[in-house]
């Protein structure tokens, strides 16, 4: 008899849009990205949009977008373009691809629209250009998820949960990237980690997975906060 697949095990998302993340310029491991995917299916059962702050040339994009259309919801992607401190010339995640030969700065939009073009994804993604803090300033909207990739010092990983956690709404999941409990592990820094502690501190998220660096929480408790 055909064993019935665990709903612990998220499906792959097709062929082609796997080929398309693989293909993508970008910071998503396969296995977190299969984990990222797997959340973005069961939160777009909620019926509302999913966003991701951190979009870079859209690699994670098109998992969210996939499961996105899938439900018949919106993805959301912010992000500058500009990209974080580590990404800036001289340092270890710098790409010479990604820098405007115009303007002399990073610009990762180009690459992005590309990237979502050829995975046939563009009408499923609005892409929210500028910093997050102040894209969240004016956001009213509850989402089914929140996929926190942004910048990692303590500032912008602070703001980001401040500013977007607030939205998820019940029921609804918080995916925050590059967890390194260990001081030993991490590369970027341990903002991530101390935010996810935040997040469960507050009473509010429960802990659903946990897929090398990629925390699933789901928000428990309606609140007006991300405290609650
Ligand atoms: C680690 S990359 C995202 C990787 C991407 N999710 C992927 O799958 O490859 C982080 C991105 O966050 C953006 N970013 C950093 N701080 C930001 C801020 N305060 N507001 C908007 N975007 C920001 C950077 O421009 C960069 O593209």
């Amino acid at each position: 008899m055909p064993v019935a697949p665990s709903p612990e095990l998220p499906a792959a998302p097709p062929s082609g849009i796997l080929a398309a993340f693989e293909a993508a310029k970008g910071f998503m491991p396969l296995r977190e990205g299969l984990a990222l995917y797997g959340a973005a299916v069961e939160a777009g059962r909620l019926g509302l949009p999913l966003l991701e702050v951190g979009t870079y040339c859209g690699r994670s994009t098109i998992l969210l977008a996939h499961a996105a259309r899938a439900a018949g919801v919106t993805a959301l992607t912010v992000d500058h373009h500009r990209g974080s401190e580590e990404q800036q010339p001289g340092w270890d995640y710098h790409d010479p691809q990604t820098v405007d030969p115009e303007t002399g700065l990073m610009d990762t939009l180009p690459t992005f629209r590309r990237t979502l073009y050829q995975a046939g994804l563009e009408d499923h993604v609005v892409a929210l250009v500028g910093r997050s803090p102040q894209v969240a300033g004016v956001w009213n909207t509850p989402l089914g998820l929140v996929f926190i990739d942004g910048g990692h010092t303590d500032e912008h990983a602070n703001a980001d949960y401040e500013g977007w956690a607030t939205h998820v709404a019940e029921g609804g999941l918080l995916v925050i990237h590059d967890v390194f409990p260990e001081p030993e592990d991490e590369f970027t820094g341990q903002a991530p980690y101390r935010v996810y502690l935040r997040a469960l501190e507050s009473g509010a998220f429960t802990e659903v997975s946990v897929t090398d660096s990629l925390r699933v929480l789901r928000r428990t408790r309606a609140g007006s906060g991300p405290r609650g």
